[in-house]
């Protein structure tokens, strides 16, 4: 059994508890992070702990911890459950308190982590690329906070499932923003497309990267979000998680993407991010 983090203590996760008054439990408010550990060693912590300070703040939240007192722990924890490859979920509520519409005072926030070992991208996902279908983002005005309020994302991601797809990708006043779980990208003649930072996507942590590599690389990046026409015709398509790292599209609702196969600059990506987690830059 994995020991997690809860309230300024490890403990079994059989035995860490949580009151059903809990904000989180009642009214889904909270923020959480989902952080890559490889080798021992948290994957760009440091955009993770900024990220969750920006949600924090987004939802009138006040952070617990220091980033400092936040990467202790979290260090602690991965090496008590082994160390290697692993995810780490960390998740902050506003507390407990009667429910009630309107924020508490004087309520202490619960701060949860758990760590569990990271799954290995299936070999099949980038050989093969994955497919994806497009779907009405019904999601709220804010997505720039990564709210633990997941209900949304996860019956489109479970409608993916359902038509045997990977992941949803979202569509709102005709254009993309990104995927259920993920950051999307279109490749189209040789330049990379992704949604600009606004409320209406999550600043990937993985994102930030894959543009840092692209920029380093000399390959062209526009953070503008394409139509629907420009996501069908694209020569390649991708999407983007910590626990995913980068992925090819090549079927999108039942059509090749571009040749079918994964494409070339992604294969260019891919590399490039391969080597920067070999090399344990943070
Ligand atoms: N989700 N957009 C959405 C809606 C997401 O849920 C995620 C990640 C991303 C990619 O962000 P990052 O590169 O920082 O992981 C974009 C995580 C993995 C999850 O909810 O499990």
């Amino acid at each position: 059994m994995n020991d997690v983090f809860l309230n300024g203590q490890f403990l079994p996760a059989d035995q860490a508890q949580v009151s059903v008054f809990d904000r989180g439990f009642l009214l889904g408010d909270g923020v959480y992070e989902v952080i890559p550990v490889y080798a021992g060693r948290c994957f760009r912590l440091a955009g993770h702990l900024e990220r969750l300070q920006t949600s924090l703040d987004g939802v009138r939240m006040k952070n617990p911890y220091s980033d400092h007192d936040w990467q202790t722990m979290i260090e602690q924890l991965v090496d008590r459950n082994g160390g290697g490859d692993q995810s780490v979920y960390l998740q902050v509520t506003r507390g407990v308190a009667p429910r009630d519409h309107v924020f508490p005072t004087g309520v202490k926030p619960t701060a949860f982590a758990m760590s569990n070992p990271l799954q290995p991208v299936p070999e099949k996902y980038k050989k093969q690329g994955v497919a994806v279908i497009t779907m009405p983002d019904i999601r709220w005005q804010n997505c720039n906070i990564k709210a633990i309020t997941l209900l949304p994302n996860s019956l489109l991601k479970q409608q993916a499932q359902d038509q045997g797809a990977l992941e949803a990708l979202l569509i709102r006043d005709g254009f993309l923003t990104e995927g259920a779980a993920s950051n999307a990208y279109a490749v189209i003649e040789g330049t990379i497309y992704t949604a600009p930072k606004d409320e209406k996507v999550l600043p990937g942590i993985t994102r930030e990267l894959i543009l840092e590599l692209a920029e380093e690389a000399g390959i062209p990046v526009i953070e503008k979000a394409v139509n629907e026409a420009q996501l069908k015709q694209a020569d390649e398509l991708w999407i983007s998680s910590s626990t995913k790292e980068v992925l090819p599209v090549t079927l999108l609702d039942g059509e090749p993407v571009g040749s079918g196969s994964p494409g070339p600059i992604w294969q260019q990506i891919d590399v490039l991010y391969q080597q920067y987690k070999q090399r344990g830059t943070s």
